[in-house]
């Protein structure tokens, strides 16, 4: 039996690459216009680093992490997602100590988690992400959510919502803490063994339990916001207002607890509200970590940031029937005939390329009309064809496929000659 592609995976073929390489683009623009700059981190870590990072308590550390013993003995996982990595990298090159700070930074990168794969879940998938390292100004939390919905509105995506609350400080965070154990302890036992061991742990995370999401005492449990103290109040109260002022729409869910441990104050969703995009709606995920990096062992310093998976967004671009403005169309195919023609071509496409032409020709021993064909497929605006005789004579016929003109052109002039029609200056 041949050999699969594992589960949770996917191959991105040419024709469908090209819009990774879109999005990538328009991602990599918008963060110059932010002035984010591009962070490059290894695929593995050590799996220490999302222990700490992630937190011990959440999914993506029990379940889903893929982690190995390498020939060393140490253990090693394959990151499930890009901020421990860029929180680890800024601690560890010392970033701080730049002058220019926060530290502004973007990556776009596979991360793996094992997941059930189902549709927008993967168990590759690649995200972009922005982290702004330094700052406990609500502005940049505002600055980092306009990023991503700059970004998706620049693809073309309509149907967006923007759902935002605040996990508070951790004088906020503590005291709803207890007010969640106190709201679930006594009848914890209806819940499922994950919840249970959550009470004392996490109990925050029972709030994005999946299992056991119609509890009654979900819907009562207390909410963040009665627990926000009057610090917290005020910075998200500013978030909002920055956000408003930027003309961005926003929801507040005092229930959006996000499934990774390191969040204070701001915490963030971007959902499609696409009809029939599918269950998983959420498109982006991000908030404030202040904390990790000295969890991490860095100097106390305050964060906060986003990741959005490719995947994702594409899906929603396709819910939203959005195209892309891109053609996949070659300048010039080059038909050679006989021996010696097809020999001279080698040199011919190798000068046409030099000059920025994007140029094709036949490897195969094909036929005249079958070139031609091929010339066709790659939706090729010159035809360049040459025999033997033409060869000697010195002269080749170019054909602009567009209008069926046909010129004869000397062959030392062709690359300049295709160049002029290709610029519109001839
Ligand atoms: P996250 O919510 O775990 O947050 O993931 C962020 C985004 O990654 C999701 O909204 C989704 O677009 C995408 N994603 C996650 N898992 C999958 C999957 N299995 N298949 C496809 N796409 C997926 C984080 O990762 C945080 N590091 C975000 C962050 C950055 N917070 C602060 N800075």
């Amino acid at each position: 039996m041949s050999i699969q592609i594992p589960r949770g995976t996917q191959d991105i073929l040419p024709g469908t690459v090209e819009k990774w390489q879109y999005i990538e683009e328009k991602a990599k623009e918008i963060c110059k216009l932010y002035n984010y700059k591009e962070i490059r981190t290894p695929m593995f870590e050590h799996t220490e680093l999302f222990l700490r990072g992630v937190g011990d308590t959440t999914d993506i550390v029990q379940k889903e992490m893929y982690s190995f013993e390498d020939r060393g003995g140490r253990s090693i996982t394959l990151r499930p997602e890009g901020t421990a990595s860029a929180v680890r990298s800024f601690v560890e090159n010392k970033l701080y100590g730049n002058p220019q700070q926060p530290t502004k930074l973007f990556y776009i990168g596979p991360m793996f988690r094992y997941e059930r794969p189902q549709a927008g879940r993967f168990r590759q998938f690649v995200q972009f992400g922005v982290e702004a390292l330094g700052s406990n100004d609500p502005s940049i939390d505002a600055e980092v959510i306009a990023l991503a919905v700059d970004l998706y509105k620049s693809l073309g995506l309509k149907n967006l919502k923007v759902v935002i609350n605040s996990l508070g400080d951790k004088e906020s965070r503590d005291a709803h803490r207890q007010a969640l154990v106190n709201h679930f302890k006594p009848r914890i036992t209806e819940f499922c063994g994950d919840c249970q061991s959550r009470l004392e742990k996490n109990p925050l995370r029972i709030l994005d339990c999946k299992k056991d999401r119609d509890h009654e005492l979900m819907g009562t449990a207390p909410s963040i916001l009665e627990y926000l103290n009057d610090e917290s109040k005020q910075y998200f109260d500013k978030v909002v207002k920055f956000l408003s002022d930027l003309g961005i729409q926003y929801e507040i869910d005092a229930n959006l607890v996000r499934g990774l441990d390191y969040y204070y104050h701001t915490a963030f969703e971007i959902m499609s509200t696409s009809e029939g995009f599918g269950s998983i709606t959420t498109l982006c995920g991000g908030g404030r970590y202040n904390g990790l990096v000295q969890e991490i062992g860095g100097p106390e310093t305050p964060g906060i940031g986003f990741a959005l998976s490719i995947e994702r967004l594409l899906s929603a671009m396709e819910a939203e029937n959005v195209s892309f403005p891109f053609e996949d169309k070659i300048d010039c195919y080059v038909v050679a005939l006989g021996e010696e023609a097809k020999e001279a071509s080698v040199k011919v496409l190798y000068d046409l390329r030099k000059a920025g032409i994007v140029a094709e020709k036949d490897y195969q021993d094909k036929k005249l009309k079958a070139q031609f064909k091929a010339a066709d497929r790659l939706q090729a605006s010159y035809t360049v064809v040459f025999g033997d005789d033409e060869l000697n004579k010195g002269v080749v016929s170019v054909k602009t496929m567009e209008t069926g003109e046909q010129e004869e052109v000397s062959f030392s002039e062709l690359v300049t000659y295709i160049s002029e029609k290709k610029s519109g200056e001839r």
